[in-house]
């Protein structure tokens, strides 16, 4: 390169350094959006700490400052996302300035307070990812206003309430809320959701088909660890895309299983509950089926010999009873899992699947009103 070139060529660089500069709205919404990080708490080599405003947030090319925690597109903030610091303090309401956010990652930090509902007004966030922060209050009706959302994470952390009706405006394909203190019916979701997480929280009532209808891309349910009650019901194991339900540590009482016509299940579990009657050889209707959990409920009653093409069962801290199918230990079938804590009769102890002992005969007795004789 010849210096005539070169020096035109830096003359360019610096042209477009000084034109391309951040809209004032979104340096204002920054320098907010910093302010609101408790100072103590943004290490030396972090992102935040490269946020010094003497230089042009957008502006290309970074050596100093601005080095991360955001990106931008035409003199706009495009995407907020901190590394993970460790920062505390809050989120400041200007973050709605930024109206040309795509993205917010903000997960794995220790922010706290409501989350702000003017962010719920941005106009073409896709990913809003909170998770696993200290963000308390409740989710407001306001989060229908996001309106491009697909992904919403805000799991891990401390958020209060119900879960808001205008929830099924939305178009997520991935919701996540596990691990928090959420309480109330589950509602109607929406339509478009492939991933349900709500594990970990303190929702009740049943399960409902207004609340799932119309689902047809679900895939993925977690449920678990909440406290939620009747009967699982058997539509819900139709739903047609479903694949993986956790619906363990709640308060059900029992569980339908209906046949499929097709079925993509692979996996269910429905431990710790109180589901009461007996075991559905409809399950072996779900062709994909591998993975059961229905370990420490109150099911009495044989286990069905069609149970023997599963990969996993576990059916273990149950009342069942009868002969184990002898398919389980043929050396045909590959299941693993565990059938002990039962009131099977007979289950070799040379199996993997007996190892845990049954319980006892007084036991037993009493859960089939002194009627059925059994021996462990
Ligand atoms: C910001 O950058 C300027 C110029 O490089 C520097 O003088 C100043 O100390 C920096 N401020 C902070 C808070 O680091
Ligand atoms: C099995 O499925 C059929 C049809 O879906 C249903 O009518 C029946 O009650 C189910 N039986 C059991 C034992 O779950």
């Amino acid at each position: 390169m010849n210096p005539i070139t070169l020096s035109t060529t830096l003359f360019l660089l610096l042209v477009t350094a000084i034109n391309a500069t951040t809209f004032s709205t979104d340096i204002l919404a920054l320098k907010s959006i910093k302010s609101g990080i408790n100072p103590t708490t943004i290490p030396p080599y972090s992102c935040l700490a490269s946020w010094n405003f003497t230089s042009d947030p957008c502006s290309n090319p970074h050596f100093t400052h601005f080095l991360c925690g955001l990106s931008c597109s035409n003199n706009r903030v495009t995407q907020l996302t901190f590394d993970r610091a460790g920062y505390s303090g809050t989120l400041s309401p200007l973050v709605s300035q930024l109206t040309q956010l795509i993205t917010i990652d903000l997960s794995d930090n220790k922010l706290s307070g409501p989350i702000p509902i003017s962010l719920f007004s941005l106009p073409n966030l896709r990913t809003l990812n909170l998770r696993s922060n200290s963000f308390s209050g409740t989710i407001p009706p306001a989060l229908s206003g996001l309106k491009t959302i697909e992904t919403l994470d805000i799991s891990h952390n401390l958020l209060t309430g119900a879960l808001p009706d205008s929830l099924s405006q939305l178009g997520l394909t991935r919701l996540d809320l596990s691990f928090n203190k959420i309480k109330g019916l589950i509602p109607k979701l929406p339509r478009n959701l492939i991933e349900l997480a709500l594990r970990s929280n303190l929702l009740s009532g049943y399960l409902q088909s207004a609340s799932f209808t119309e689902l047809t891309q679900l895939e993925v349910v977690e449920l678990g660890d909440n406290s939620l009650t009747g009967t699982i019901p058997g539509w819900f194991f139709l739903l047609p895309s479903l694949q993986q339900v956790n619906i363990a540590n709640n308060k059900f009482t029992g569980i339908e299983i209906l046949k499929p016509v097709n079925s993509n299940l692979i996996a269910v579990d429905a431990g710790y509950n109180k589901i009461t009657g007996y075991l559905s050889a409809n399950f072996s209707n779900y062709p994909m089926l591998s993975s059961l959990t229905l370990r420490y409920n109150k099911l009495h009653g044989p286990i069905p010999t069609e149970y023997s093409t599963l990969k996993r069962l576990f059916l273990d801290g149950n009342y069942l009873n009868g002969m184990p199918p002898k398919e389980f230990f043929s050396g045909k079938s590959s299941v693993s899992g565990s059938l002990g804590d039962n009131c099977l009769k007979s289950c070799p102890v040379s199996s993997e699947l007996c190892l845990k002992s049954q319980k006892s005969l007084a036991i037993c007795q009493q859960a089939y009103g002194g009627k059925v004789k059994q021996k462990s």
